[in-house]
């Protein structure tokens, strides 16, 4: 005790020393950061991890968006969430003895149509089995889920044999003469499919796409369910290559909505889907070799669609080059270079941007269905980026000049940014999200009263009406605006104020990416 001051003494030197030596230590560590950040700025960008805070208001759009695919089932209805909406299609497929009640209606009428129905499923499982981690976190997996059952149930049934497919349900000129609701339709529903002696290589191939792609949803869930449509998405896709004839060719009727401009495009995707469905190489040689050559358009960007799935099918592809191991192969290595081209074209900033834009940076395409281009672009953005971002690949190079990951992510928000309201007409053109959205959309069920069931030409008065619809389509994503960024607001405008289940697919997927930031599986199976 007596040897205290000494102590004392003594500890305050040591703690003298002990303080300068964490000084030193820290200024040490401070200038390897500041080095470390300098480098960093040319150099990749953290990996996200697990998802972090969640973006509010894109969760609340993807919540609404979801809810088309409610609004669109078709058959009987299990859970049913719409007010307004009730059972209907039942004898849908009762020509050929099938049931092909269920699947979803394409957009404001009751046709169901093989093609973009198809491409609606592939697109949401591409969705849920990149973002199925956020949907979940804002609860909205087991929606998404079921959705895309009900649309692949329908297409196991309506695949009887080998090389038979049902690719549509209802005659589009009976059922355009009609303004119903589904729940009450009367009009003949004739099936169309495509054979061997009525091929439709792009219809089919799509629909192994979907089939291969949610194989993939449903494997851990549901391993037998997998199975079947792994099964199917086999079948379905020798058939398409076997037989290669445009289903606008061998049916020309199917022209006068869902033409289709070739079928390479479907052959590439649904073999990218059987590969990572499979792991078989035999596909991966497909899409390398001369399919490729003949089909993929190398070096060209395109537009993603329901008729054009290349840039969609070359950042599939480029995802294997990312994860896959797949590095050195240099026939993957020239999708992701067209990937890249895709992108440097979108990138409002890069050399090679391209000039199809609204005054205030909308893509802007076509007149029809406007919105289809800009949202599908910006899909592929966000995964094109947080591919980047997880494999830590810093930048891309656009004619000499880089772009990081954060660069591709900032224009897909100024799309989804615009549709959601941030626009001169200063409207969302998601139905049922924000203050101020279109109220006359062009689709039956919503322009027609619940309790009100006109039969198929009364219903007319409801298309005439000038009040708004009395049911609020939820989640549609209508055609949207003119290139002068004007929009009207009419009911018997289809151009702009129709709604499709494959434009809420691109919507539900990009905006899955953007509720919050994660890195993406390396792998789907
Ligand atoms: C094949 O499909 C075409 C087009 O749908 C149809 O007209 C024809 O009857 C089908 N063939 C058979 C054998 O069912
Ligand atoms: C359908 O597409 C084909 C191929 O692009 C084209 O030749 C044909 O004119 C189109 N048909 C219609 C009705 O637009
Ligand atoms: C905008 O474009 C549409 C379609 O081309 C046209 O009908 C309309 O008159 C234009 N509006 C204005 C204000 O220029």
């Amino acid at each position: 005790m007596g040897a205290e001051p000494t102590s004392k003494g003594c500890k305050w030197l040591s703690w003298c020393i002990v303080f300068v030596v964490v000084a030193l230590i820290a200024g040490a560590v401070a200038l390897v950061v500041i080095k470390k950040r300098q480098n960093d700025s040319d150099g990749p960008a953290p990996v996200p991890g697990p998802p972090g805070a969640v973006t509010q208001k894109y969760s609340d759009a993807l919540k609404t968006a979801v809810q088309f695919f409610d609004v669109q089932k078709s058959g009987k209805l299990v859970d049913n969430k719409i007010s307004w909406r009730g059972d209907s299609g039942l004898d849908d497929g009762s020509d050929a003895k099938l049931d092909l009640s269920k699947g979803m209606y394409d957009a404001g009428d009751h046709m169901k149509f093989g093609l973009p129905m198809a491409f609606t499923a592939t697109v949401l499982s591409w969705s849920i089995l990149e973002y199925g981690d956020h949907m979940d976190k804002v609860e909205q997996l087991d929606n998404a889920q079921a959705s895309l059952k009900w649309i692949t149930d329908f297409l196991v049934n309506a695949h009887p044999k080998d090389n038979v497919l049902y690719i549509q349900v209802g005659d589009p000129k009976k059922d355009h003469s009609c303004w119903d609701r589904p729940e009450d339709m009367t009009e003949k529903r004739p099936l169309i499919q495509v054979n061997t002696s009525a091929p439709g290589t792009e219809v089919a191939a799509e629909t192994a796409a979907a089939m291969a792609s949610a194989s993939l949803v449903f494997k851990k869930s549901d391993p037998t369910y997998s199975d079947t449509l792994l099964k199917h998405a086999k079948q379905l896709f020798s058939f398409a290559d076997k037989y290669r004839v445009s289903y606008s060719e061998s049916i020309p009727e199917v022209q006068a909505f869902y033409n289709s401009t070739g079928f390479g495009d479907e052959l590439l995707w649904a073999a990218g889907w059987l590969y990572h469905a499979t792991g078989d190489k035999t596909y991966l040689n497909y899409v390398t070799g001369d399919n490729g050559e003949e089909f993929a358009e190398f070096g060209k960007p395109s537009w993603f669609s329901w008729d054009n799935k290349l840039a969609g099918a070359q950042v599939l592809l480029s995802r294997l080059t990312f994860f896959g191991g797949n590095t050195g192969n240099s026939g993957l290595q020239k999708y992701r270079k067209t990937a890249e081209a895709v992108m440097c074209g979108l990138l409002p900033k890069s050399p090679t941007a391209t000039d199809s834009r609204t005054k205030s940076g909308l893509i802007w395409i076509s007149e029809w269905n406007a919105l289809q281009h800009p949202v599908a672009s910006a899909f592929l953005a966000v995964l094109y980026s947080d591919y980047m971002l997880t494999s830590r690949t810093a930048k891309i190079t656009c004619d000499g000049d880089s772009f990081k990951p954060a660069d591709i992510r900032k224009f897909a928000i100024s799309q989804v940014e615009y549709v959601l309201g941030n626009n001169p007409m200063e409207m969302s053109f998601l139905v049922g999200y924000g203050d101020k959205y279109p109220e006359y959309v062009h689709h039956r069920g919503a322009s027609i009263p619940a309790d009100a069931k006109p039969s198929c030409s009364d219903g007319f008065k409801y298309l005439k009406s000038s009040d708004p619809n009395p049911n609020v389509a939820t989640g549609a994503l209508v055609g949207g605006p003119f290139l002068n960024e004007t929009y009207r607001d009419v009911r018997d405008n289809a151009m702009q104020a129709e709604p499709s289940t494959y434009n809420s697919a691109v919507l539900v997927g990009l905006l899955s990416s953007l509720v919050t930031t994660s890195s993406v599986v390396e792998s789907f199976t």
